[in-house]
């Protein structure tokens, strides 16, 4: 069996995925009906966190309990990766004791040296650079509104062009889709990953600072905290330069009147999105946190060949 790893959206093929939602979308139900599924009985897997996480921790591991493993949670005193011990070394350590890691780590190098040296499978819960298990997630969470099909879909995110737009440019370079990110100068996504992805001539994509002429007929608006894990001394800073991009009432006017609104969560109320919005009837945020659970729990089942 050849060894697979989730450390990018695109580590899985267009068919890959689509049979990734449809397999989520079956144990979704599942889960919901509280029906026994043990595919990982008397596995295990470690769950290695060097920054904080609420979602990515417990969907992970109530998903892998649920599916008859154990997941182990370290946090990020526990490991101490780069000042107590390399991620080479840790990824041939596990691979010894569990079937399974889960990461989130700062560089996205000690993500690709997880891959490297492990020899089960590795997922990537978030670096600085992406975050594939999200917009894997988000994408099955459209496909499922949008009744399975996202053709000529408008993805519009407004913010900092951080680690999820990263991801959604990659998604854009396997599914076919119009996506834009608005923001501020100085604050665009990573250029090699534009390039990447338009070098596929696939899907649309557009960098842009004006929120209020992009948004416009968009069938998503997707937001994020202004300054990432790792940002947070930044944000006096940068509540001056996004504050314009605030996605608001006024803003979402201009969208379709079914648009969906995204946050991956945690949400800054107040900041990057009001209240008004996030809780509005357009707002799928909690749905799509759900999804974590059901998406990455596909993600396990496909990585193991279960
Ligand atoms: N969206 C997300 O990954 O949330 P956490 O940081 O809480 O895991
Ligand atoms: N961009 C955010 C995403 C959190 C899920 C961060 O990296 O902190």
């Amino acid at each position: 069996m050849n060894l697979r790893h989730c450390i990018k959206v695109d580590d899985f093929s267009k068919d890959e995925i689509i049979e990734l939602f449809e397999l989520a979308s079956e144990l979704k139900k599942k889960f919901r009906n509280k029906e026994s599924y043990k595919p990982f009985k008397d596995h295990s897997m470690a769950m290695i966190f060097a920054k904080p996480s609420a979602r990515t921790r417990v969907s992970f591991e109530t998903g892998f309990t649920w599916m008859g493993g154990h997941a182990i949670y370290l946090a990020p005193q526990d490991i101490g990766l780069g000042t107590r011990e390399t991620a080479s070394d840790l990824a041939q350590l596990f691979s010894r004791y569990n079937d399974m890691i889960m990461a989130r780590v700062y560089s996205h190098n000690d993500m690709i040296d997880f891959e490297k040296f492990s020899t089960v499978p590795v997922i990537n819960g978030l670096t600085d650079y992406n975050h594939p298990c999200q917009i894997l997630t988000d994408m099955f969470t459209i496909w499922e509104n949008k009744k399975n099909n996202f053709n000529n879909l408008k993805i519009v995110y407004v913010g900092d062009g951080n680690n999820i737009v990263n991801s959604w440019i990659r998604l854009s370079s396997i599914l076919s889709f119009d996506f834009t990110c608005v923001c501020p100068e100085g604050y665009e996504p990573d250029n090699d990953t534009i390039q990447f992805a338009k070098s596929k001539n696939l899907s649309k994509i557009n960098i842009s600072n004006d929120a209020k002429e992009s948004v416009k007929n968009a069938d998503v608006i997707y937001t994020d905290v202004w300054a990432s894990m790792g940002q947070k001394k930044e944000i006096d800073e940068r509540i001056k330069v996004f504050s314009p991009l605030q996605v608001n009432e006024a803003l979402v006017e201009n969208a379709k009147s079914d648009y969906m609104f995204m946050h991956c969560l945690p949400a800054e109320r107040g900041r990057e999105v009001t209240d008004g919005v996030i809780d509005s009837s357009n707002s799928v945020v909690f749905e799509q946190a759900e999804n974590r659970l059901h998406t990455q729990n596909a993600i396990m089942v496909t990585l193991a060949n279960k």
